[in-house]
């Protein structure tokens, strides 16, 4: 297993830098590798960090992405709490990625969200195949309680093994019905990326990273890479000798 590599920067500013050039080149050498590349998104504030600058990039083939959610709330396409709405608003509304290449949730399905799920494992399929997935990249955020995707410290999903997306109705970050990959697919990424900013993640990332408490991002994996991007504020109570 990958070790965690972390790196630090002055702002939220300097993180969506820094995340361009990563995902330019993480991007590069997936297509150049494979002829395409895999990618998660999740909600919350990942979508705009990632893409204040990236959306902007030229150099990037865009009709080679495959873009999945890493969880998604049960709620039609155009709901304010849609994290498929957020990344496109922030991102794929400004960049020519094909859209039956693009895998939100099923809208007919978000009522019923083991139907949803189910659906969602099939979309996985139709670029898998039937191998356990392996995105290229996951990019992940984590809440002040520890959770990323939608899986959630003491929730029975995080033993799930035996599928690839579970659904859930009792999120405790609302809203409560919700579909998420599960620690199978999660952790078999070459890549898995988390993007943490403000004060309000400081005590958690302390908590994860330097006391190495079991909280759900904390037992995230990777095949290759296990990478952090944290500005000051998520940094703040770090152990001055991790980040030697
Ligand atoms: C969701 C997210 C969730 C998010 C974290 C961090 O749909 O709720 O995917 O896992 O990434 O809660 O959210 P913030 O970046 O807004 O703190």
């Amino acid at each position: 297993m990958p070790s965690p590599e972390i790196f630090k920067f002055a702002s939220a500013d300097e993180i969506s830098t820094a995340l361009d050039h990563f995902i330019a080149q993480a991007s590069h050498d997936a297509i150049a590798r494979s002829g395409r590349f895999t990618v998660t998104l999740s909600g919350g504030s990942l979508p705009k960090v990632l893409a204040a600058k990236l959306k902007s990039n030229t150099t990037v083939e865009w009709s080679k992405w495959h873009v999945f959610f890493a969880d998604e709330r049960c709620v039609p396409h155009d709901h304010d709490d849609s994290n498929y709405l957020l990344a496109k608003q922030q991102l794929l509304d400004s960049v020519p990625i094909p859209a039956n290449q693009v895998h939100p949730i099923n809208p007919a399905l978000v009522n019923d969200r083991h139907a949803a799920a189910k659906d969602y494992v099939q979309q996985l399929k139709s670029v898998f195949g039937e191998e356990l997935p392996s995105f290229d990249v996951n990019l992940l955020g984590i809440g002040p309680d520890g959770h990323c995707c939608s899986l959630f410290p003491g929730h029975p999903l995080l033993d799930v093994k035996d599928t690839w997306v579970a659904s859930l109705d009792d999120s405790p970050k609302p809203p409560p019905s919700r579909i998420t990959l599960t620690y199978p697919v999660i952790n078999n990424a070459d890549t898995n990326v988390f993007v943490v900013t403000g004060e309000g993640k400081a005590d958690v990332f302390h908590q994860i990273i330097d006391l190495k408490e079991p909280l759900p991002s904390g037992r995230v994996q990777a095949k290759r890479r296990l990478i952090w991007f944290v500005d000051n504020g998520a940094a703040g109570k770090l152990k001055a000798s991790t980040l030697k």
